[in-house]
């Protein structure tokens, strides 16, 4: 019987999780996942469209597939994520790799073992992508990457039409889940073993559940199940951070101190372009009030360079709020033009070498920071829940901190899943070594 399969995935932790959500529905139908594609009956491909690297990574490796497509016709691939949800990527796929055999959207992967029923019975090729999200589909199975830290989606879809992004085309209007059903969730988990919850929107502060309950409440909820430790959320806009929930940091002793707060330009010119609905000092404010009511809060960010018609003036501004706000970590990307969104139109498109000149300066600004800010927690004791072995050395295992630092250290698989203490020896760029105490 061929029933094994493989799933690659690009993107955000959204995609990470609907991968798990695919793996969780195969394994119930009694396939088997394989790390290396090469090894597998089924690939299945969860695409990107966030950026036009990802866009062309997809396309690179589907061209790769059409070799064992030709010469092993059983062989099954699928394909499915943000790309799918647009128009011309589908008419793209069927014109130069009709040999893909299931074209399936972000909106119904609950969908994807019927099709793939069918194709294996029928040898009939599907193509099945629903326009916007319909009812949210609870239950389902997920197969997780980690046994101790899961991914939990409390609300699907955006309603914000940042003028770069794709994001409200590819995954439709804004949908939150039921608290009850979240929280039903966590406490499966907590008793599956899982000590650590990141919970999952696009903008999971304009979270609205049954009941009027708000992002802020939610957490308070969650913050109650018993045998859960921690608490991580992802992403939050500016515009929606509510006071309410600078009061649930200083509260729930389970939300863990650190907070991703995408800037994406330190000019209130080019943020306005952006339809970000705050301006450079609102931004600053709220960091300096979440820094004044959570000591020590770690603060991570996204910052696009090369937005059209940003000038040098405007990037100065953007290397000064990196400056002032100091950051662990920044995510920063090239600006990248997504058809159908509606910067693709503006003027002023910024030439690429002055994009990649601007981006070094920037990431070497992000850097120095990260750096400095990691070496200051020499001589520490973080708690640090701890994760596995590492990829490269079996005696050195990792884990993260509650600011969300990632610490290496010399351990045992006793310690898995455990929250440990450990002294921070020296600071990196990107990551803390350390010795367990
Ligand atoms: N070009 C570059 N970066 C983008 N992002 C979203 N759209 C684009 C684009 N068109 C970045 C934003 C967002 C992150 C997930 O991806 O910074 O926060
Ligand atoms: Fe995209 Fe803006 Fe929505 Fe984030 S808030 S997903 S950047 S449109």
């Amino acid at each position: 019987m061929r029933n094994t399969f493989n799933i690659q995935t690009f993107g955000c932790q959204m995609n990470e999780h609907d991968s798990e959500v695919i793996a969780g529905m195969l394994c119930e139908k009694g396939f088997a996942q394989v790390a290396e594609r090469k090894d597998a009956d089924v690939a299945i491909i969860n695409t990107c469209s966030v950026r036009d690297n990802a866009d062309k990574r997809f396309f690179g490796t589907l061209g790769q597939l059409k070799k064992r497509k030709m010469h092993d016709p059983e062989f099954t691939v699928c394909v499915c994520g943000c790309m799918m949800q647009q128009q011309h990527v589908i008419d793209t796929i069927k014109s130069k790799y009709p040999w893909v055999d299931i074209i399936f959207g972000t909106h119904n992967i609950h969908q994807f073992p019927q099709l793939l029923d069918n194709v294996l019975k029928e040898k009939k090729k599907q193509i099945e992508v629903w326009p916007d999200g319909a009812e949210i589909v609870e239950g389902l199975p997920a197969k997780r990457l980690h046994k101790t830290k899961a991914l939990v989606n409390i609300m699907f879809g955006c309603n914000n039409f940042c003028t770069y992004c794709i994001v409200p085309y590819t995954r439709g209007r804004e949908r939150s889940r039921k608290p009850e059903d979240i929280v039903n969730e966590v406490k499966k988990l907590v008793e599956d073993g899982v000590k650590e919850i990141m919970l999952l929107g696009q903008n999971v502060n304009s979270y609205k559940g049954e009941g009027d309950v708000d992002f802020a409440d939610l957490i308070y909820m969650l913050n109650q199940v018993d045998g859960l430790e921690r608490i991580r959320f992802m992403t939050s806009h500016p515009k929606d951070l509510s006071d309410k929930l600078i009061q649930a940091f200083v509260e729930c002793d389970k939300l863990c101190k650190n907070i991703h707060l995408p800037v994406q330009s330190g000019s209130s010119r080019i943020l306005k372009e952006m339809n970000r609905k705050y301006d450079k000092e609102k931004y600053l404010s709220l960091v300096k009030m979440l820094k004044d009511a959570v000591p020590g809060i770690t603060m991570s960010t996204d910052i696009i360079v090369g937005f059209p018609g940003e000038t040098e003036e405007d990037f100065l501004e953007t290397l000064d709020l990196v400056e002032k706000v100091r950051y662990d970590s920044a995510f920063t990307f090239l600006y990248s033009i997504r058809k159908g969104t509606p910067a693709e139109k503006y003027e002023n498109q910024i030439p690429e070498d002055v994009k990649h000149e601007r981006f070094n300066r920037l990431v070497d600004l992000v850097n120095s920071i990260s750096a400095e800010k990691n070496a200051a927690y020499i001589g520490k004791v973080e708690k640090v829940l701890v994760e596995g072995p590492s990829k490269t050395n079996s005696k050195t295992y990792t884990g993260r901190t509650d600011g969300f630092k990632l610490v290496n250290f010399i351990g045992n698989p006793d310690m898995v899943g455990k929250i440990v203490d450990v002294r921070i020896t020296e600071g990196k760029t990107f990551s803390l070594e350390g010795e367990v105490i």
